[in-house]
């Protein structure tokens, strides 16, 4: 088959590995995490009882479990020298910038690669499911011009998270609530900043770099950084009555409606379900929100004008909403994904460096052959108003 034939924009549909980690069916709207179907996992499991499911492959018995939420519990603290980089971050700059910078210095501390030994594996988990949340929580209160607090060790891991952001012990709800969220946001299979993380871990480097690399990927917009878009999409919308012209302008002038669509679901992710009922428990306890009613008048017309093309709320559609409620600032929602999909990048690394051939695709060439050098000092006016800059371009 030529080269050409193989060729797919995106890597549609080509399988880049084995995996036992997840599986979604986007037709029939199914997400399981080794097995285990979403569903079940948010309502019954907690976030750290996944993580353990995910990286391990099984669900935990009570004494793993107990020993894992241990281990992360006191494993929470960051380095001052960590703290003290966070605060020479610009207060102006992106919370997934300053994750993406902390993460990468973690592998400053704990540098060595031993990546046959199960136990440097076991802390490499824990430290970086205990940490990332702390320095998420660090930099906000750094870039409000307050010192961060310490972890609470008598608080479990959402609920700690949530006391960090606002120095304040959350309500039962919020903490159960955002426990779900990161449950939901844990995996998914071969997406961006997954396939980042595996191309990362198959140079074996360190696992630190591994995240580092995932975060970078997770932030862009037409990823993790949707969820964000999504409030900044509700709050122009401003009303219901707007929602029906937003759309049909978004149509008509080729502009993705931010939230909707998906590679591989052709129905309604079933996240996207789980968040919405987790967002009506909210607003039912801590009242309403009036962008709800915008975003339900959202998913009716954009299901109406496009649903035949399979376009449908995705994961980030509601969580913005979850998180509003929550008082989490928006910029902060791409770093509680990233918070909550370390789970899974992790199950990757491990999945990746157990069985690694690194990657080393190939592409077809489209530039250039056989150009003649011209000496810089040999200028060409000839070039002098090429729109495209080049040796003997004239600014
Ligand atoms: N609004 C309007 N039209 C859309 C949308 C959308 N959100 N998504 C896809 N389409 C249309 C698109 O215009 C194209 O139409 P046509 O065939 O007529 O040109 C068709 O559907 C296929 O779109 P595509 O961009 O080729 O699809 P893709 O599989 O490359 O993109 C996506 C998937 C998620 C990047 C895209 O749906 C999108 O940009 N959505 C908005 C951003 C978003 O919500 N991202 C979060 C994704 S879920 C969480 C995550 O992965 O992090």
């Amino acid at each position: 088959m030529s080269e050409e034939l193989l060729y797919k924009p995106g890597l549609e549909g080509v399988p880049a590995a084995r995996s036992k980690v997840s599986y979604i069916d986007g037709r029939q709207g199914v997400l399981e995490y080794r097995g285990y179907a979403i569903q079940d996992l948010a309502e019954h499991a907690s976030f750290l009882e996944v993580s353990y499911l995910l990286i391990w492959g099984q669900l935990p018995t009570r004494d793993e479990l107990d020993a894992f939420e241990h281990d992360i519990r006191y494993h929470r603290r960051i380095k001052y020298r960590i703290r003290d980089m966070m605060k020479c971050f610009p207060e102006s700059g992106h919370p997934m910038d300053a994750l993406q910078a902390s993460a990468a210095a973690l592998g400053l501390f704990y540098s060595r690669r031993a990546l046959d030994d199960p136990i440097y594996i076991r802390n490499a988990v824990v430290r970086l499911l205990a940490k990332i949340p702390t320095m998420v929580a660090a930099f906000q209160l750094i870039r409000k011009g307050n010192d961060p607090v310490q972890p609470r060790d008598d608080l479990d891991y959402a609920a700690n998270f949530l006391y960090m952001l606002s120095e304040r012990i959350p309500d039962p709800l919020a903490a159960r609530v955002f426990d779900v969220c990161l449950t939901l946001h844990a995996e998914h299979s071969m997406n961006a900043s997954t396939f980042s993380a595996m191309v990362t871990s198959s140079t074996l480097t360190d696992p630190y770099a591994v995240i580092a690399s995932a975060v970078g990927t997770l932030g862009g917009p037409l990823h993790g950084g949707a969820n964000e878009s999504v409030i900044e999409m509700l709050e122009e919308i401003g009303s219901v009555e707007n929602v029906e012209s937003y759309v049909d302008d978004c149509i008509t002038n080729k502009k993705k409606i931010m939230g909707f669509g998906h590679r591989v679901y052709k129905v309604k992710d079933p996240r996207a379900t789980i968040l919405q009922g987790l967002a009506e428990q909210l607003f039912a306890k801590f009242g309403h929100d009036e962008y709800y009613d915008v975003a339900l008048k959202m998913e009716q017309v954009v299901t109406d004008r496009l649903g035949t093309k399979g376009i449908y709320p995705n994961v980030d559609f509601y969580s913005g909403l979850v998180y509003r409620k929550l008082d989490i600032p928006t910029d902060l929602f791409t770093p509680l994904f990233a918070i909550a999909r370390v789970a899974g990048w992790l199950a990757h690394w491990k999945e990746q460096i157990g069985e690694n051939r690194i990657f080393r695709p190939t592409q077809i060439y489209d530039g250039h052959h056989d150009r003649q050098y011209v000496s810089i000092e040999n200028v060409n006016v000839q070039y002098q108003f090429s729109p495209t800059p080049h040796r003997g371009y004239i600014q």
